[in-house]
């Protein structure tokens, strides 16, 4: 477990679910993490899990459309902890984010945009000025199946999302001489912590693995990413969504369903 021994990340969003997990998980694997996220309680909470499991933590409360407190979030890493290596693009508008087009005003869809789409750019730029210069770094952005398949409601999520896998595609390369590497991870459902199992069961109906996802399920897709392992992998978008994507037919309306399959 010291697959990111030495390296410094930064976590926007993470001071719950899929940012925590892996927040959590890039300090088992040797990570310094900056843990931000613009809700500071929960942002502390998770500083204090990662401290009591030997990990090494600080919180940061920068709001990730805001290009000032960006460039002191990068500058707050490497006073912290004496460079930056990964910055993971999370944190933005996600459960805040659905409304029908007719109810949503323009307002609303410049407050999602800023805080996926912007953050996105603002977060990636920022470690990237301080990345080039110090011998590169990864950056991991955060998309959703909504960028190719749409979610109903969601017009302007689906739109900041199908930036952000353009935006992954063009910095990736801009900042490949530079030895910076720019890669996405697309997730499907993937349940709050805290869901119940029925919640999880009813979406769980239209996945081909056959069950929701849950925080974790990012984790190990953002390791690998992050690590050397990947280090011939940029401008790719990983979709961790338990087949989702590449289904024509969700199962409970395919007309080959599964209980048909052979035994084995
Ligand atoms: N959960 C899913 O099913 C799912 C599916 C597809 C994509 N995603 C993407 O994964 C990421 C995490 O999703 P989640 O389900 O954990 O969402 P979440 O809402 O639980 O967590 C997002 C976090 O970002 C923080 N945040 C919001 N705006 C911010 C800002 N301007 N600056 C800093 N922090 C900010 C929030 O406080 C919150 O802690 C998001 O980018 C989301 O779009 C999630």
């Amino acid at each position: 477990m010291s697959r990111l021994a030495g390296k410094v990340a930064v976590i926007t969003g993470s001071g719950r679910n899929i940012g925590r997990a892996i927040a959590v998980r890039y300090a088992q694997e040797g990570a310094k993490v900056v843990v931000c996220d613009i809700v500071a309680e929960n942002a502390d909470g998770v500083v204090e899990e990662i401290k009591a499991a030997g990990g090494e933590a600080v919180a940061d409360y920068t709001d990730v459309s805001q290009p000032e407190q960006v460039d002191a979030l990068v500058a707050h890493a490497v006073e912290a902890f004496g460079g930056l290596h990964v910055m993971v693009n999370n944190g933005g508008a996600v459960r805040d984010a659905v409304k029908h087009v007719f109810d949503a005003d323009i307002a609303f869809f410049d407050r999602v945009i800023a805080n996926n789409l912007r953050g996105h750019y603002l977060c990636s730029v920022a470690a990237a000025r301080h990345m080039a210069k110090s011998g590169g770094g990864v950056i991991i952005t955060t998309s959703s199946g909504g960028a190719t398949r749409a979610h109903r409601g969601m017009t302007a999520y689906d739109a900041s999302k199908g930036g952000i896998e353009a935006l992954t595609r063009a910095l990736a390369l801009d900042l490949a001489p530079y030895g910076i590497r720019v890669v996405g991870l697309v997730p499907g459902f993937i349940a709050p912590d805290g869901s119940t199992e029925q919640d999880k069961s009813k979406n769980a109906a239209t996945v081909p693995l056959q069950r929701a996802g849950v925080s974790e399920d990012m984790a190990g897709p953002a390791v690998f990413l992050a690590s050397d392992d990947a280090a011939y992998v940029t401008g790719s978008l990983i979709p961790v969504d338990g087949g989702v994507l590449v289904q024509q037919r969700s199962p409970e309306v395919e007309t080959f369903p599964v209980e048909g399959f052979p035994t084995v």
